[in-house]
């Protein structure tokens, strides 16, 4: 059998039911737990954002992840998601490497992210490094500076 990473492809929402799935899994993997409302999960940046999104065969979001431009050399990577019933396919990794190459295509030549301390040995296989100690979330989910080079 296919892995998932080989059957679904990573698209960029655009119709305001994709918008729907995105932000909905959006909110399930990163606010919910953390009893944080519906709308907590969007900011400011969104319209100048480049969006990832998979999708399985029912139409549900299954992995999400966002990509923008902090300066004309580095985007930064926020609200990476992957559903837990679909973990550990690749395709968190589809999606980063989708949007990391996006971000080339706009200039970018490194990418800075916020991992949450979970994820930390996620973004190191995807080549990134660990530079420092960031903030806490909700008062209990650490957080560190990665960088990666896009070479
Ligand atoms: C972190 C997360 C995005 C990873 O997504 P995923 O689809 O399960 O990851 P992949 O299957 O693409 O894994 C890619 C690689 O990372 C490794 N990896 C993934 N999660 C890992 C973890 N928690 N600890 C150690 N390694 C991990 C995999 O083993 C794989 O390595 P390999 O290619 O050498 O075998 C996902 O677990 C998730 O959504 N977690 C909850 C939300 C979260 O913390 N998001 C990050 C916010 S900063």
């Amino acid at each position: 059998m296919l892995p998932l990473s080989e059957k679904y492809k990573v698209i960029e929402p655009l119709t305001e039911e994709e918008f729907d799935q995105y932000f909905l899994l959006r909110w399930k993997v990163l606010r919910k737990p953390w009893n944080q409302p519906p709308g907590s999960e969007v900011d400011f940046n969104e319209a100048t954002s480049m969006h990832g999104l998979i999708l399985n065969s029912h139409g549900k979001a299954i992995a999400v992840c966002r990509i923008e431009m902090r300066d004309v050399l580095t985007a930064q990577v926020r609200y990476m998601a992957v559903s837990e019933e679909v973990r550990g396919q690749g395709l968190g990794r589809k999606i980063l490497h989708y949007l990391e190459k996006k971000a080339k295509n706009k200039g970018a030549r490194r990418v800075y992210l916020d991992a949450r301390e979970n994820a930390v040995d996620f973004y190191v296989s995807c080549g990134y490094r660990n530079i420092k100690t960031s903030y806490l979330l909700f008062g209990e989910i650490q957080h560190y500076g990665m960088e990666k080079s896009l070479g």
